[in-house]
């Protein structure tokens, strides 16, 4: 990770998705800044266009208007080889199915993004010990609990040693105490490693770990709030669901 990172910037981004003749406008003119070392929550409705801008982020899918600028880079200029490469070198990326592939012990699973060297064996065994995973190296995805999993795919995204973390509804297939200890690492990523984070999430104890959240509605920006305004997990849903449907005096 490169000392000086630079903001992670959505300029007026939009995305469509055509399907045959219907056009689906899932990102209308998203605006986001991300500091380096900040760590946000992506909240919305279904369908209000979390994971079509975690992928646009990504430089996973293309943008229709708008820029995408990570570290300082304008992911459209870069050709797919140069975004291919960037990508391994820039970006983390988590997602709620772990994707881990079943045939490869959990050791494998961490190396597959990365060249192949002594360094590579130093940096797995330094994730491991620093996930507490050092004991499952050797098993297979499917003799691991769901936050093991998760863990041995946190680590895979930090192999490259990317300085931003995307990740999608990460806690969305676990337990809510296994849920909490991702949210924790990840919380650690940040505040130990200066790793810049974004995740999307449904779950307001999840959002509650974040330094800010931010609410798209239609696949635009709604509003922005921080949860170290909210005293709990039952103020920032509240926060969220007013934010949402505001009820008016007068409706009750
Ligand atoms: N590959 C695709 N092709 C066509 N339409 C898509 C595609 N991906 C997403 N969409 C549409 O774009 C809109 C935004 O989808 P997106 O997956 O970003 O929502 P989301 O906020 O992540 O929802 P959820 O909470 O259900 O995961 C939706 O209307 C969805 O149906
Ligand atoms: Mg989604």
């Amino acid at each position: 990770m490169s000392a000086e990172q630079l903001p992670l910037k959505v300029n007026g981004v939009v995305k469509r998705y055509r399907q045959g003749s219907n056009v689906i406008e899932a990102l209308r003119g998203v605006q986001l800044t991300i500091r380096p070392g900040e760590f946000i929550a992506i909240m919305g409705a279904s369908g209000s266009g979390k994971s079509t801008l975690l992928h646009v982020m990504a430089g996973l899918t293309d943008v229709d208007a708008g820029q995408v600028l990570v570290d300082g880079r304008d992911l459209a200029t870069l050709s797919d080889v140069q975004l291919t490469s960037f990508r391994r070198d820039h970006i983390g990326l988590v997602f709620q199915a772990f994707n881990l592939i079943p045939a490869l012990s959990a050791e494998d699973n961490i190396r597959l993004p990365a060249v192949d060297g002594p360094e590579l064996t130093a940096k797995v065994n330094a994730l491991l010990d620093r996930l507490g995973m050092r004991q499952r190296r050797t098993h297979k995805p499917g003799a691991l609990s769901g936050g093991e999993q998760q863990r041995i795919a946190i680590a895979r995204a930090l192999v490259c040693d990317p300085a931003v973390v995307l990740a999608d509804e990460p806690t969305g297939s676990l337990d809510s105490v296994s849920g909490q200890e991702i949210c924790r690492l990840l919380r650690e990523l940040c505040d130990e490693q200066g790793r810049t984070i974004a995740i999307v999430t449904h779950e307001p104890h999840v959002a509650m770990w974040a330094d800010r959240v931010v609410v798209l509605k239609d696949g635009a920006n709604l509003t922005e709030f921080a949860p170290s305004d909210q005293r709990d997990p039952q103020d920032l849903a509240a926060r969220y669901q007013f934010a949402l449907a505001p009820v008016s005096e007068a409706n009750r």
